[in-house]
């Protein structure tokens, strides 16, 4: 018995950063579109687990232990439904790994939603996205896809519209970037200053409706952007690359240090990961597009 879930990586086309709160988060008005870069996470009954194993080329840098949110999402569901987590989960990792694209994030959406099918626990949507926002403030995302405004510290969804397919180019780093690290970098960045409320801007959200890749180039924003450059200056040399090879937008994904670019077609968007490649400013450069659906059971039934 085994079913197997994608779960699509994500882009923010926003990023709108708050002063930290009280219990360290920071409010977000944050704009998540899922885009077509997949992990799979399959789960079948184990007596000894819960435990997990991941392939591909990052899965050195994957977490094995009860940290991995995937491992956390089988226990959550577990205990919740008074069951005993004897699932074997098997990550299959595309998404870069400690890259701003919420791979970690991905995979315990995508455990919560196979475990739930292979334990016939069926939960409510609402009680699986109470489990993903006790996870982590990027999971619920991974669970809906499309494109979302987060608010809160990102967990709290409103679904966007989109009117059309977005392509982008996604340049990997040499090395990971940590999400913590990155907020205490802009904590620090923006010491004795007035950090303004976090507001999500009206001209992205219409740029998505009407599917417009010149007026969403021209409104996309990350204010975590100088943190990740100023941790990691090398950043500078990719996102110059991905402009001179003709991106509409170029900005560090998340917290980084994935870089994303807005293309305007799908032949412009393979010439500039063409280029990027070219460059040593990149470990390798992706193609995807966006919107695409969140978490999704693609076999296996228990
Ligand atoms: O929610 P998640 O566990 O993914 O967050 C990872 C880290 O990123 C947090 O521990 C915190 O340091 C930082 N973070 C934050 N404000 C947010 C989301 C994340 O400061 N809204």
């Amino acid at each position: 018995m085994s079913v197997t879930v994608r779960v699509p990586a994500k882009v923010n086309v926003q990023l709108a950063v708050g002063a930290a709160r009280p219990d360290g988060f920071h409010d977000l008005a944050n704009v998540f579109l899922a885009v077509g870069l997949y992990d799979e996470v399959t789960a079948t009954a184990s007596p000894d687990g819960p435990r997990v194993t991941c392939a591909g080329p990052d899965a050195g840098q994957v977490p094995l232990d009860g940290t991995n949110l995937a491992v956390r999402a089988a226990l959550a569901l577990a205990e919740r439904h008074g069951r005993s987590p004897d699932v074997h989960l098997h990550i299959a990792k595309d998404i870069p790994v400690a890259g701003g694209m919420a791979g970690g994030s991905a995979d315990g959406a995508a455990a919560l939603v196979a475990c739930d099918a292979l334990w016939g626990t069926n939960a409510s949507r609402e009680e699986l996205l109470g489990i993903c926002a006790e996870l982590g403030s990027d999971v619920p995302f991974s669970l809906v896809g499309g494109a979302a405004l987060g608010t809160g510290r990102g967990e709290l969804l409103r679904p966007l519209e989109v009117g059309g397919t977005f392509h982008w180019v996604f340049a990997t780093a040499h090395r990971g970037l940590s999400t913590p690290a990155v907020f205490r970098e802009f904590d620090r960045l923006g010491e004795g200053t007035r950090i303004p409320e976090p507001v999500a801007s009206q001209d992205l959200i219409d740029a998505l409706a009407k599917g417009d890749a010149d007026a969403l180039a021209a409104a996309v924003s990350n204010d975590l952007q100088p943190a990740a450059l100023s941790l990691f200056p090398e950043l500078a040399g990719a996102l110059a690359a991905g402009r001179a090879a003709g991106a509409l937008a170029a900005l560090v994904s998340g917290s980084g240090p994935t870089t994303a670019f807005l293309a305007r077609d799908a032949e412009t968007a393979a010439r500039i990961a063409d280029d990027l490649r070219a460059t040593a400013t990149c470990r390798t450069a992706r193609t995807a597009t966006g919107p695409v659906p969140g978490a999704t059971v693609v076999s296996g039934a228990p």
